[in-house]
């Protein structure tokens, strides 16, 4: 089965091309992230409007680039939500043009189920063809932080989420802090390379008795810690600017300013250490509690080498080495259409295919059964 996915939930424009649900022939995705770097985060308005212009040229790119006809394609799969409102919609629309005219079946993919199937794409090491229930998914991106067991295909049970930020949404507020750009995620890790692991100490909120997160806290010790080594110039600037500015009628971003000797380094490593520690150990703890027999990684964060690191250490000692820990090859973590397409491969195996009346769901949450 050849799969045409479509993803353009926040910030990428993105369409692949997938064989079986797992063989990637093509993967094209358009970045917006000049256009929102100068905002310091994704500005929906702006997301929409480049989407419309991105989204045909990057159809054909995926085509051309597996080297399939259109009359090739088998179905055509979209993002259905969770995501932006204005961004869905333009992903929606082209792939319901396009599979009417084809005369394909339409499949609409949740963008966190699409994220978990990211693990059996092609390249994924050391998990088994067929998925082996119950999985443990941690699933970590800009806007979600979720701990989900999933005992079947299609079957997913929430055990845990976070109370407030996002566990990306915290490392992008972290980088924003420290002056370190947008994404945040791979700005902190880049950063913290060169930095102590132990020369602050950061608070974690373990929440014990839950399988929930909260990085708001860490948030607010990381302003409190840095606020005495910023100079004077981040603060009173205006950070409106006119609608003739490059930044447009949209609120510009002013990075904080800090002293030459500050220690952003090592401050960004505990910063990290932070957020990855709860993640790890609660996630390897829920494994043992619910005798999952593989845990996966998915989301944005996966990408995030620490984590990764941590986490198979931690179901390691905690679970042994039957449980096998695996993550998506790093071009599939962040967002990309090549996980809607490799989700939707299942989606049809199981037989949830939609309508033409089929709408974007900004909120749509995992299905519960
Ligand atoms: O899944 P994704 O592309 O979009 C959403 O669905 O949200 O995730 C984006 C998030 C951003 O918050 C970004 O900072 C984070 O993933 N991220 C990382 C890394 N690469 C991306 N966080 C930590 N370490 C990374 N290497
Ligand atoms: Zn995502």
């Amino acid at each position: 089965m050849i799969v045409l996915g479509i993803e353009t939930s926040c910030d990428e424009t993105s369409a692949a091309v997938v064989s079986g649900g797992r063989r990637v022939l093509s993967s094209v995705v358009s970045s917006q992230f000049e256009l929102h770097e100068c905002h310091g985060g994704v500005v929906p308005e702006l997301a929409a409007r480049r989407h419309v212009t991105a989204i045909v040229p990057v159809v054909q790119q995926a085509l051309r680039e597996a080297e399939v006809d259109r009359e090739d394609l088998d179905a055509i799969a979209v993002t259905q939500g969770p995501g932006l409102a204005g961004a869905l919609v333009v992903g929606m629309n082209a792939a319901k043009g396009l599979a009417y005219a084809l005369g394909r079946p339409l499949v609409a993919v949740n963008h966190l189920e699409a994220h978990i199937y990211a693990n059996w794409l092609c390249d994924a090491p050391n998990l088994p063809e067929e998925p082996v229930f119950p999985i443990l998914c941690l699933l970590v991106s800009g806007g979600h932080t979720e701990l989900i067991l999933m005992a079947g295909h299609g079957r997913f049970r929430h055990l845990g989420r976070t109370l407030d930020h996002a566990a990306g949404e915290a490392f992008d507020k972290g980088a924003r802090l420290l002056g370190l750009g947008f994404p945040g995620g791979p700005a902190i890790e880049e950063a913290a390379r060169a930095g102590g692991q132990h020369t602050f100490e950061l608070p974690r909120a373990w929440l014990s008795g839950t399988h929930d997160f909260s990085f708001s806290g860490l948030k607010t010790a990381l302003l409190r810690l840095t606020e005495p080594m910023r100079l004077p110039e981040s603060y009173g600037q205006s950070d409106v600017t006119s609608a003739t500015s490059p930044a447009g009628p949209f609120r510009a971003h002013q990075a904080p300013v800090y002293t030459a000797s500050a220690p952003i380094a090592d401050l960004a490593a505990a910063y990290q250490q932070a957020i990855v520690e709860p993640l790890a150990v609660k996630t390897a703890r829920a494994a043992v509690e619910f005798g999952a027999r593989t845990v996966v990684l998915a989301g944005g964060v996966a990408a995030n080498a620490l984590l990764r690191e941590r986490l198979r250490h931690e179901v390691l000692e905690l679970c042994g080495p039957d449980v096998p820990v695996a993550y998506p090859a790093f071009a599939y973590c962040t967002d990309n259409a090549a996980m809607v397409a490799g989700a939707a491969a299942w989606i049809v195996r199981r037989g949830d295919l939609v309508g033409w009346e089929a709408d974007v769901h900004p909120r749509l949450p995992l299905i519960q059964r």
